[in-house]
């Protein structure tokens, strides 16, 4: 793994300087439009690069026709977001038409495999710079050399290491919540998955370099701060300094304020005992738990490479509803990985059943070039496989409807963070500790306040409440 020289990022502060002069001729700053396919990670990296682009002198603008520059993060989880993402730029290249100074960028997970770079370079002649994750902290870079007249710019760089940037800007999205990175990469190889092979391995940042950022988003307001990671739960093994995610979270709890830490994504290889008993005992941790078990079949764990059964993983949750009976429980699901039989499948099915989970993420598996479960023999047509994955979605409605419902008449902290969709009795929306969707009313609700809703009914995607 390599840390970026501070000279390093001083010369990207450079570009940036040069790109903000030459974008002062202008009468008016020149927008700039960031889009976002994926994961929280990818989220976080929008607004290192945002906050590139605002350095450069670009305002920020929702509206794609208005920009001067372009830039599409893309996500390779799944082939169906690869399919929506060139769907997109083949409309914004449009753009060029009535605008030629336009400036179009892809980055992110989709553009790090080499299949990908080979069609954008043979069909998207109007993409003027594709750069991979690994070369994220180089924009200023790679736009500065191509609004200089430089030819279309491919930058995707080694994908089996991994780097760290530290030090380049960020734009936060408005209101009172905040994404911080704490370590990028993994290391699991999932076969299914092609994380491993876009973002590299695993890397953490420094703690005290988490701390700092920690300290100063909590002094400038922000009350619901996410820990990110692809497996938050193996923080730490690659720094010299003995220090876990249980040690790094309780660090990061003593910070005194008022505000609330989350973190995401929890490998059960790797979750224990003492994560779950720092959560309880800690301050400003909430008590939510994203713990991904995937299938439920141990003969699909296995081919998975998850290096856990499903009977360590119904351990684990017993452990963690021990140490905080209000856990708020959420999970990852593929249905029809190759082989997956009916019987696998009910015992997924089961788990869904048993655990109770208050929140599910479920996916039809999507075959990844490159993975090992890509060659993996197949034998469930898509009729049977959608057939399974619509009784998984039946089956937690039914689950989801009792668990919402068992919060009528009880009293919740909630933190208020926006406003409800739509004019409605409940114009206030904010999240439970445990991450749950309230809409509430109550006498002069700001975004950012802590306050005590009491729950009146419940629908399968909200709870709804006043302020006692
Ligand atoms: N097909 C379907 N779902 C996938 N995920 C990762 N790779 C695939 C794939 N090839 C899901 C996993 C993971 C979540 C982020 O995306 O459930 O936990
Ligand atoms: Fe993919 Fe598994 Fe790594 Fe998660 S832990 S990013 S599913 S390889």
């Amino acid at each position: 793994m390599q840390r970026i020289s501070q000279q390093q990022i001083n010369q990207q502060w450079e570009n940036i300087e040069q790109v903000r002069r030459m974008n002062e001729v202008y009468p008016e700053p020149p927008r700039a439009f960031c889009q976002t396919f994926g994961c929280q990670q990818n989220e976080a990296d929008t607004e290192r690069i945002a906050g590139m682009l605002k350095e450069m002198g670009y305002e920020p603008t929702e509206e794609p026709a208005e920009a001067s520059v372009i830039v599409v993060n893309t996500c390779a989880v799944r082939e169906h977001a690869e399919k929506r993402v060139l769907g997109i730029i083949g409309r914004y290249t449009h753009l060029k038409e009535t605008n030629p100074e336009l400036t179009i960028c892809m980055c992110g997970c989709m553009v790090q495999q080499e299949h990908i770079t080979e069609k954008i370079k043979k069909s998207y002649p109007r993409v003027d710079i594709v750069f991979g994750t690994h070369a994220l902290w180089r924009f200023p870079e790679l736009l500065l050399r191509r609004l200089g007249g430089s030819k279309r710019l491919f930058e995707i760089g080694g994908s089996d290491e991994g780097e760290i940037a530290e030090g380049l800007p960020v734009l936060r999205g408005k209101g009172c919540h905040a994404w911080l990175s704490i370590m990028y990469g993994c290391n699991n190889f999932c076969s299914y998955c092609i994380v491993p092979y876009v973002r590299g391995r695993e890397r953490s940042r420094l703690p005290e370099v988490i701390e700092q950022e920690m300290r100063e988003l909590v002094a400038e307001g922000y009350k619901d701060i996410t820990l990110l990671g692809q497996n938050v739960n193996s923080y730490g093994k690659d720094l010299d300094e003995p220090i876990d995610f249980s040690d790094l979270l309780a660090r990061l709890d003593a910070i005194p304020g008022d505000y609330r830490i989350r973190f995401m994504t929890s490998h059960p290889k790797d979750a224990s005992a003492k994560l779950f008993r720092t959560m309880a005992n800690g301050t400003h941790i909430s008590h939510q738990l994203h713990l991904p078990f995937q299938s439920g079949s141990d003969e699909i764990l296995k081919r998975m490479n998850r290096k856990y059964d499903s009977a360590q993983y119904r351990a684990l949750i017993a452990e963690a509803r021990e140490a905080m009976p209000d856990v708020v429980l959420s999970s990852d699901i593929i249905v029809g990985f190759p082989g997956e039989t009916e019987e696998d499948f009910l015992q997924t099915l089961r788990m869904v059943e048993d655990v109770e989970y208050d929140l599910l993420y479920t996916f039809l598996y999507s075959k990844r070039t490159g993975t090992p479960a890509a060659t993996m023999p197949d034998s469930a047509t898509q009729e049977e496989k959608q057939e399974r994955f619509d009784r998984l979605l039946k089956t937690q409605e039914r689950i989801i409807e009792r668990r919402q419902n068992a919060y009528v008449g009880k009293t919740v902290r909630v933190l208020i963070d926006g406003t409800g969709k739509q004019p409605s009795d409940y114009p206030m929306a904010g999240r439970t500790d445990g991450g749950l969707l309230v809409l509430c009313r109550g006498n002069n609700l700001n975004i950012g306040d802590f306050v005590e809703i009491n729950i009146e009914k419940a629908s399968l995607r909200a709870l709804f409440g006043t302020q006692v």
